[in-house]
This record gives C-alpha cells, sequence and structure tokens, in this order.
C-alpha cells in the first residue's frame, strides 16, 4: 500500500526534519512490511498539508499528528480535514479525538457505563462553575484537555481552597485551559493498551513502578517524572509489565476494554487506571491514539502479548483498513 506517516513539526521549516522518533520508526517498520511509504511533516499552514497530500496521494495515512500550529487540540480539525478529502486514516476521527480529550465530557460517558472515575469540578474561563458534588481535599488540579503532563506538577495535589484557587488561575492564564479539580486517588497505577474495533482487546496492563520515587512525595506522573530525565522523579519511576492475580489483571483490562468503548476510541488506545487499597479501579484518562514509541507503554505491552513492533505497526494498518471498508 501507499502509506503517508502524518506528523506535526515544531517549525514550518519542512527541511529541518526534526521529527519525533517514533516517525521514523513507523515509517521504517511500514517499508519493512512492503510499503511504500513517504513522510509528510507539517506546522500549521493547511495549504501545505494538503498540498502534501494531494502529491503524495495515499491509499492510508497513518495518522501520528497530535497538534497543529498553536492548537494542542489540533488534531480534532486535522483529522476532520482527512474526512473531507477522502483521505483514510489510522486512528480516530475528529469526534472521538475530541471526547477523549475533554477529560470533564469524558467522565459523563464513563458514568452512563457504571465505570469509576474521580469526583470533579470543573473551572472554565468561558462558562460557569460546575461539579458532581462535594469533593474531598486532597484534590489534583489539571488542564481539562492538554496530554502529556503539561501543566502536571507538584503543585497539582492540593489540600485547601486556596491552593486550589491558585492553580486554577494558573491554567487558565499559563495554558489558555479549564481546570479540572479531582479527588486524588491514592493507589497503584497501569496503563492498559486496547487494539480493535468491533472486537476491542486489552492487552497486559503495564504497571508504572513508582518504588524509586523521592521519599514523600505524591506519586503521580508529572511532568518532570515523564520528560526530565536528570530528575530524581524520572530516575525514580519506571514501566513495568504488570505482576497481578489473574482475576485482578482481568478487571483491569475489562474497565479498559469498556472505558475504550464508551469513549468511542477507534484502531487503537490507552486507558490510564488507578487501583486502590479496596480494590476499586478508576479511570483518570483515556488517551485514544496514544504514543506508539518502540520504548513507549503500548509498545512494551504489545510485546507482552506476543505482538513485536512491526506486527503492532501492521495490526493498526490492518485495522484501518477494515474499518474503512465497512
Ligand atoms: N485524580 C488523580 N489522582 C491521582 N493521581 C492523578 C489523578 N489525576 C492524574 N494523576 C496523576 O497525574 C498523571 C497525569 O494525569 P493524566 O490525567 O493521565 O494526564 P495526562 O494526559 O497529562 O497524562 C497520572 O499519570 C497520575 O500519575
Ligand atoms: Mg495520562
Amino acid at each position: 500500500m501507499k502509506i503517508t506517516v502524518l506528523t506535526y513539526l515544531d517549525a514550518e521549516d519542512e527541511s529541518s526534519r526534526d521529527y519525533d522518533p517514533v516517525v521514523r520508526q513507523v515509517a521504517r517498520t511500514l517499508r519493512a512490511l512492503g510499503h511504500r511509504v513517504s513522510i509528510l511533516g507539517v506546522h500549521g499552514d493547511v495549504k501545505r498539508l494538503i498540498a502534501g497530500l494531494r502529491r503524495r496521494k495515499p491509499e492510508l495515512v497513518f495518522n501520528l499528528l497530535e497538534m497543529f500550529g498553536d492548537l494542542v487540540t489540533g488534531d480534532i480539525p486535522v483529522a476532520g480535514l482527512l474526512d473531507l478529502l477522502g483521505v483514510k486514516y489510522t486512528g480516530c476521527g475528529p469526534g472521538e479525538f475530541y471526547l477523549s480529550q475533554d477529560k470533564a465530557l469524558s467522565k459523563k460517558l464513563l458514568a452512563y457505563e457504571h465505570l469509576l472515575y474521580p469526583r470533579f469540578a470543573v473551572f472554565s474561563p468561558n462558562s460557569d462553575f460546575e461539579t458532581g458534588g462535594n469533593l474531598r481535599m486532597p484534590l489534583f488540579v489539571k488542564p481539562a484537555r492538554s496530554d502529556a503532563s503539561i501543566g502536571v506538577s507538584r503543585k497539582s495535589l492540593v489540600s485547601d481552597a486556596v491552593q486550589l484557587m491558585k492553580r486554577v488561575a494558573a491554567i487558565h492564564s499559563e495554558l489558555n485551559d479549564a481546570a479540572l479539580a479531582e479527588e486524588y486517588i491514592e493507589g497503584r497505577e497501569f496503563y492498559v493498551g486496547v487494539l480493535g474495533n468491533q472486537q476491542a482487546h486489552a492487552l497486559p496492563p503495564i504497571e508504572v513502578d513508582f518504588s524509586g520515587f523521592p521519599e514523600g512525595q505524591p506519586k503521580v506522573l508529572d511532568s518532570r517524572a515523564k520528560w526530565e530525565e536528570s530528575s530524581a522523579e524520572y530516575k525514580g519511576t519506571k514501566s513495568v509489565v504488570a505482576v497481578l492475580p489473574d482475576e485482578m489483571r482481568a478487571r483491569l483490562q475489562k474497565v479498559a476494554v469498556d472505558a475504550y468503548r464508551a469513549l468511542r476510541v477507534r484502531d487503537y488506545g490507552r486507558v490510564d487506571l488507578r487501583l486502590t487499597d479496596t480494590g476499586e479501579i478508576y479511570v483518570l484518562e483515556v488517551n485514544a491514539s496514544c504514543y506508539l514509541e518502540k520504548s513507549s507503554e503500548f509498545a512494551m505491552a504489545a510485546a507482552a502479548a506476543g505482538l513485536d513492533y512491526p506486527r503492532l505497526i501492521e495490526k493498526i494498518v490492518n485495522l484501518a483498513v477494515t474499518r474503512n471498508r465497512r
């Protein structure tokens, strides 16, 4: 097949080719699988995006684009544009992206399926305060839409109203996003990958092991723990294939598949969960079209299920092709 890997570039200058490592990994893998592969990197120029697609005429876009221009939710309109152009692509469409990216709206869909999520309040700069009821401190305050732990730090955990309102104001002004205040869920953290459409299957859960985390600090994957390789938080966390009794693994996987379905995720995604001491499983968020880098939790989980990287990438292509045929 003729496949174009679509990705976001930090700057308009396409000659920089400063791609995220996942882009070349996916492109190389697709080539090795026998496809004719091109890469299209765009920053925020719609005309260039359209021209690039017209020139390449892909039968399928492998969509790795996560934002567009300055818009962190730019993947939504880009998926819509692909629909308008009649271009087929892997992963979610605009509507599915919208549902899972709005973490407050997501909870309302999870509620219908009787899935547990942290109780919450939304502080939006543009509309009324919204809450499902009384919340118990401490609260965890994060942006309602951003991902990759943007806006998540040590300050995210607040224990009084003054700290809460400070974080809310910072999220409004620094990230131009609504603030989501959630009850803090103490417990083990799991990432569960899911693959499929009509028949969605969960991969083996990956646990975020906080055992090396700095003493006395709340165990959360803040932006340091995720990205700052020199920090104690980064060094103190590692993702491992979870060691669990079969029954508990099955429960985590069922919650993940139910959440994936509830949010209409297509092809592949990852569900972030917390498990409390009393055995309750909370959905923290659903990542539609999650990160596919070779050492990512998703690829690790696939490998644990016997799907090596080439087979995982091929599986995503096949899911998208079959879905588009229907
Ligand atoms: N309600 C919560 N209770 C406990 N920890 C949380 C809560 N919400 C988020 N976290 C911590 O913050 C991290 C990032 O939050 P998440 O909602 O997954 O956002 P992101 O989209 O940035 O990954 C989680 O992996 C978890 O460690
Ligand atoms: Mg997350």
